[in-house]
């Protein structure tokens, strides 16, 4: 049977990683600065992640959400409190997608409206909600077109305001923009759609799934605008690549029972990769490590002239290039085994481990400099 055409393929087949790194069949090392688009938080293959996994798998590795799940328990437990959310309640699942998915239909449940405003340059996923709050036309099927999505540019409160009416069930929001290229809300845009959501009776969903989870020096990117969103979505960096997803949801909502349903979500194994994360995240200061690597990367980078603008914060960073500089993100992989994201249309995104080193930090950008001297 022949594979389904997901992404352009590179000719390198992974065989092995650890932390920052990864070897592949032939046996050479590649620094992994985008972790599979931004998945891996806590590094590669790291030992206490493994240990957890495996003596999980060697006693129980499924069951239903129809029995008691300890672990299930202790994860929820353990985000709330790392998190600084420990009063909301945790919905598990297996995807971003899925997480948003949730997330728009609980607010439609508890508002009893349909309507959703989401920004330009958008991405939430591919599901059929989730695509529609998409700014993709391209990967929206006339099937997913249906839902009542308005689109307004970011950071813009005149047109938020014009798009907000009494049909508004939900306003969804990424912390930062991850696909559309590393943009950021300002904190006084967030505090408004904060505002204006309480005033409207519509629920403020945090899109935190690429830059959330310790990646910005904060557990959640819009924690620096010390806003309290209605309901938070989280997946990537949450299983470190065993697929976890997780809608966290504001105390004064209240799901009724079977709501929203899962066979997979929370499922021993995600528990338990869950679990491994934060106590690899709290025992190794991971979100401390994020905002001073990520701060001396982005002041690094804003010295290099070749570069037109630099954004991000802590380990999201994404810096355009010019158009004759459009080769760099192939000549870093094949050139200097170096692997790092992009966004269209010439931007290069950073989405390393938050385990990530200073000497791994100066290989990046030794290399870079060499590309664009
Ligand atoms: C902000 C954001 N939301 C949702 C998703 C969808 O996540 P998944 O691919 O796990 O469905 C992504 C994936 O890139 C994302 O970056």
């Amino acid at each position: 049977m022949r594979l389904f055409d997901v992404y352009p393929l590179f000719n390198i087949t992974p065989a092995k990683a650890l932390g920052s790194w990864l070897w592949d069949d032939q046996g050479k090392k590649y620094l992994d600065l985008y972790g599979g688009h931004a998945v891996i938080s806590i590094g590669h293959s790291h030992p206490h992640y493994v240990k957890s996994l495996t003596d999980q798998l060697n006693k129980i590795g499924f069951y239903s959400n129809s029995v008691q799940n300890p672990i299930q328990e202790k994860f929820a437990e353990k985000l709330g409190q790392f998190s600084g959310y420990p009063d909301y309640q945790l919905f598990l699942c297996n995807s971003g997608a899925e997480a948003n998915e949730n997330a728009l239909k609980l607010a439609s449940f508890i508002t009893g409206k349909k309507k959703v405003i989401a920004f330009k340059k958008a991405f939430h996923g591919r599901t059929s909600g989730a695509v529609a709050a998409t700014d993709n036309p391209k990967i929206v099927a006339p099937f997913n077109a249906g839902h009542e999505v308005v689109f307004v540019p970011l950071n813009d409160e005149a047109a938020f305001t014009a798009a907000l009416d009494s049909s508004t069930a939900a306003v969804i929001i990424e912390g930062i923009q991850g696909v559309g290229g590393i943009q950021l809300p300002s904190d006084s845009f967030l505090q408004f759609l904060e505002r204006k959501c309480q005033e409207n009776g519509s629920l403020l969903i945090l899109d935190e799934i690429q830059c959330g989870y310790g990646r910005t020096g904060k557990f959640f990117a819009h924690q620096h605008a010390g806003i309290k969103p209605h309901i938070i979505t989280t997946a990537k960096g949450m299983g470190n690549g065993f697929p976890v997803g997780g809608v966290l949801i504001h105390p004064d909502i209240k799901p009724w029972s079977g709501m929203l349903g899962t066979t997979f979500g929370g499922n021993y194994l995600a528990s338990v990769a869950g679990l491994a994360v934060l106590e690899v995240m709290e025992n190794e200061k991971l979100m401390e490590n994020a905002a001073t690597i990520g701060h001396f990367w982005i002041s690094e980078l804003k010295k290099i002239s070749t570069i037109t603008e630099v954004r991000g914060r802590g380990l999201i960073i994404g810096f355009d290039l010019p158009e004759e500089k459009k080769t760099v993100r192939t000549d870093l992989l094949f050139k200097h085994a170096i692997f790092t994201g992009e966004a269209k249309p010439n931007t290069i995104r950073l989405l390393p481990s938050l385990a990530m080193t200073k000497s791994e930090a100066d290989l990046f950008l030794t290399a870079l400099n060499e590309e664009l001297k």
